[in-house]
């Protein structure tokens, strides 16, 4: 890892989706002066929610370069698009409907038939994207994570965890009674910059408990994050924040 990670504690919800709104928007232009592309991986459940529709306001995200961005998702629940557990729903109502994204450049998770084919498709079409190499390199991907120290869908105990050849699996995750695909783990750990968004009081306890870790020791997959050429930063609000981080 180039340093160690960097943690923005900012006072409320809305002050941290703002930040990652921002730093979004200096990754993406700083990915397309230097490479001509932005690739980044999207974060799903409900706390990016925010970040993306700040992002798609006119004074900032309409002034990204979009022609030479490209969406990707970091995983996706196996339900129909237009399902409100979908993260690509969630995305489009927030970000993808707002934004002049070229079409083509809008990569969702297909998962409604046989989510091993659909994990097989979706790598199919990232290594059109990153070319062949050994593993792809995301610009950036946007993580969460839940209350068990779970991010993408990499859960606790999951086989997924131990992938380390494919680039996408489809992982069964039983307490939620969902199936899913999610990048695997050195995937993510390939990116140039991973952002963890992480708010509320709810999830203190695992942040105490998970950030004083070194990354990459484990055992909780959050625990696991270790971008190898890359940074991890974390954008937490005062209410997750542990007392260590205290602005
Ligand atoms: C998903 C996400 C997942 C999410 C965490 C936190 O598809 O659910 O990829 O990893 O980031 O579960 O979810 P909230 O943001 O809803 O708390």
């Amino acid at each position: 890892m180039e340093a160690p990670p960097r943690f923005v504690v900012c006072k409320d919800v809305e002050s941290v989706a703002a930040s990652v709104a921002v730093t979004f928007d200096e990754l993406a232009r700083a990915a397309v002066a230097e490479r001509g592309r932005f690739a980044v991986a999207l974060a799903g459940g409900s706390t990016p929610r925010r970040a993306y529709e700040i992002l798609s306001d006119e004074y900032l995200g309409w002034r990204l370069p979009w022609n030479h961005i490209h969406l990707f998702f970091g995983d996706e629940r196996c339900v129909p698009e237009d399902h409100p557990e979908s993260n690509f729903r969630m995305a489009r109502e927030t970000l993808l409907s707002r934004v002049p994204v070229p079409a083509p450049n809008v990569h969702p998770m297909r998962c409604e038939g046989d989510p091993e084919l659909a994990a097989r498709a979706y790598e199919t079409e990232l290594r059109d994207f990153f070319g062949d190499a050994d593993w792809p390199r995301f610009d950036l991907v946007m993580l969460g994570m839940g209350e068990d120290g779970h991010t993408a869908s990499l859960f606790p105990d999951s086989p997924a965890l131990g992938e380390r050849a494919a680039w996408v699996v489809a992982a069964r995750v039983e307490k939620l009674n969902s199936t899913r695909l999610t990048l695997t783990l050195p995937v993510i750990n390939h990116a140039r910059h991973l952002l963890l968004t992480v708010t509320g009081a709810a999830k203190r306890n695992r942040l105490k408990e998970v950030l004083p870790t070194e990354p990459g020791a484990g055992p909780l997959p959050v625990q696991l994050l270790r971008p190898d050429r890359g940074r991890l930063e974390w954008f937490l609000d005062e209410a997750a924040a542990p007392a260590f981080l205290a602005r």
